[in-house]
């Protein structure tokens, strides 16, 4: 067997018991409680940096630590810069976990443990990817800088203060981001859009108290039914959403890219069946995949309203909350749209209600052109290890700062997710397969010679 193939195999078990100890860390970063847990995580990864010989920096910043870390000795190569994130979602609902979220455990072939699909095992693949080669050859045939966060599951802009002040340092051919899914078991592939997002609070206080709702109903506008009312115009019976100019700047598809989504092997009753809906249901007009990846969407992600405890409790709540996204496509800009959403809301609020809308930045959408030397590199990586070439999709999920990455740093993004739709990312019993886990770990190590064959 070739040298890599051993030094893979051999390795593989110590490699999963090291993802097993990251996972161990709860970096749960919209949580201020694990604050020096998140830390831990990155600090985790620092030294595993040090391991592998890079020169890596633990990067303080307003919020949650960057870690930097690189290794430049191709002088005529290309480089490559690769993203990710330490940090985690939170784990409720905890009762619904087999096994403890920070307690990894293996079943069934899959790893099961808070990120270890998103992003930590995902990641986790470079750095053994990288390992390998370096234990078998001795040297980098290109240049790879890392940059990993611990705010993007919270929204945080650390790195996007870090980007702007920095960006030069970041200088790069190829941006490599390891945070997205396979089409399916078997059929990896390479993500060619993602789609932004915003996200946002909206609360609505009325009374200056709880009140009787026997004693006091019928008389005033209780919040939360205001709520319920507010959201429910935000979209139509079509499934579209009711904000102006909301759909202005909406890219349609060409239509070798329609052909591209309809050919995809997708068989919407098992979707449905996996996801445990008996129909699936979204905007008129669009097929699933269509309205999965193509189109804007509206959610609202939590509700906080009254009384939630066991048995009755008759009241008017004296205020209501509801977490809302927006999933945006390219070219919608997502300030103009939080604009335009919050002089709806102000324009639906009923009187005697006090309404504060508050939002993030967002992020946008983005698109990446499957015709490139790079992503023809990174295909026949992919090829070589999974067996199968690689097919082109889209994703519905958001990683904010990959755009402006890429953009500002004039790199071609490679998003090239190892991940599988049933992986529960954001949900109880997260889990990553670990065959995935290891062909992944080989197409790593086969990517840096691919790209070190593209010129610059
Ligand atoms: N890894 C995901 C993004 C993702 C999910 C890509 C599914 C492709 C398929 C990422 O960690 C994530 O969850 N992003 C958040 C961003 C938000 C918190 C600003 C998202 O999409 O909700
Ligand atoms: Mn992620
Ligand atoms: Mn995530």
């Amino acid at each position: 067997m070739p040298k890599l193939e051993s030094y893979l195999t051999e390795n593989a078990e110590r490699f999963e018991k090291e993802l097993c100890q990251w996972l161990k860390i709860p970096s749960v970063s919209a949580d201020s409680r694990y604050v020096d847990e998140v830390r831990r995580s990155a600090k985790w990864l620092v030294d595993q940096f040090d391991r592998l010989g890079f020169s890596s920096d633990l990067i303080a910043t307003e919020g949650h630590p960057l870690v930097y870390a690189e290794r430049l000795e191709a002088p005529d190569a290309p480089t490559v810069l690769v993203y990710g994130h330490y940090d985690v979602q939170p784990v409720d609902p905890l009762d619904a976990w087999t096994t403890p979220p920070f307690e990894p455990t293996i079943r069934d072939g899959k790893l099961f443990a808070r990120g270890a699909s998103d992003d930590k095992g995902q990641l986790f693949t470079h750095l053994k990817g990288v390992e390998a080669l370096l234990q078998t050859e001795g040297h980098l045939p290109v240049n790879i800088k890392f940059l990993i966060e611990g705010e993007e599951e919270s929204e945080g802009n650390a790195i996007d203060e870090y980007l702007e002040e920095n960006g030069d340092d970041l200088a790069c051919d190829c941006l490599v981001v390891s945070d997205s899914s396979q089409f399916g078991p078997g059929q990896p592939a390479i993500t060619c859009g993602l789609r932004g997002i915003i996200y946002g609070e909206l609360t609505l206080e009325g009374p200056n108290r709880d009140l009787h709702s026997g004693a006091f109903g019928g008389t005033l506008t209780n919040p939360a039914i205001a709520l319920c009312e507010m959201l429910a115009t935000l979209r139509d019976e079509k499934r579209r959403i009711t904000i102006p100019g909301f759909y202005d700047d909406v890219e349609t598809l060409s239509e070798k890219e329609n052909r591209q989504l309809d050919e995809l092997p997708f068989d919407e009753t098992h979707y449905a069946e996996e996801l445990g809906v008996s129909v699936l249901d979204g905007e008129t007009g669009y097929t699933t995949l269509g309205r999965r990846w193509v189109r804007p969407t509206f959610d609202i992600c939590g509700l906080t309203a009254g009384y939630q405890g066991e048995g009755n409790k008759t009241i008017i709540p004296a205020r209501a909350s509801a977490k809302i996204s927006f999933r945006l496509v390219p070219n919608q800009d997502p300030q103009k749209i939080i604009a335009a959403l919050s002089d709806q809301l102000q324009a639906i609020c009923p009187p005697g209600i006090r309404m504060t809308f508050s939002a993030g930045v967002g992020s946008p959408g983005m698109r990446v052109s499957p015709e490139s030397p790079w992503i023809e590199a990174a295909a026949e990586a992919i090829r070589r290890a999974f067996d199968v070439r690689p097919v082109f999709m889209r994703e519905g999920g958001s990683i904010p700062i990959v755009a402006q990455l890429s953009e500002k740093l004039k790199a071609a993004p490679l998003l090239l997710g190892w991940g599988q739709d049933d992986d529960n990312i954001h949900s109880p019993n997260e889990k990553f397969s670990l065959a995935d886990f290891h062909r992944a770990i080989r197409a790593s190590a086969y990517l840096w010679h691919e790209l070190a064959k593209v010129k610059a």
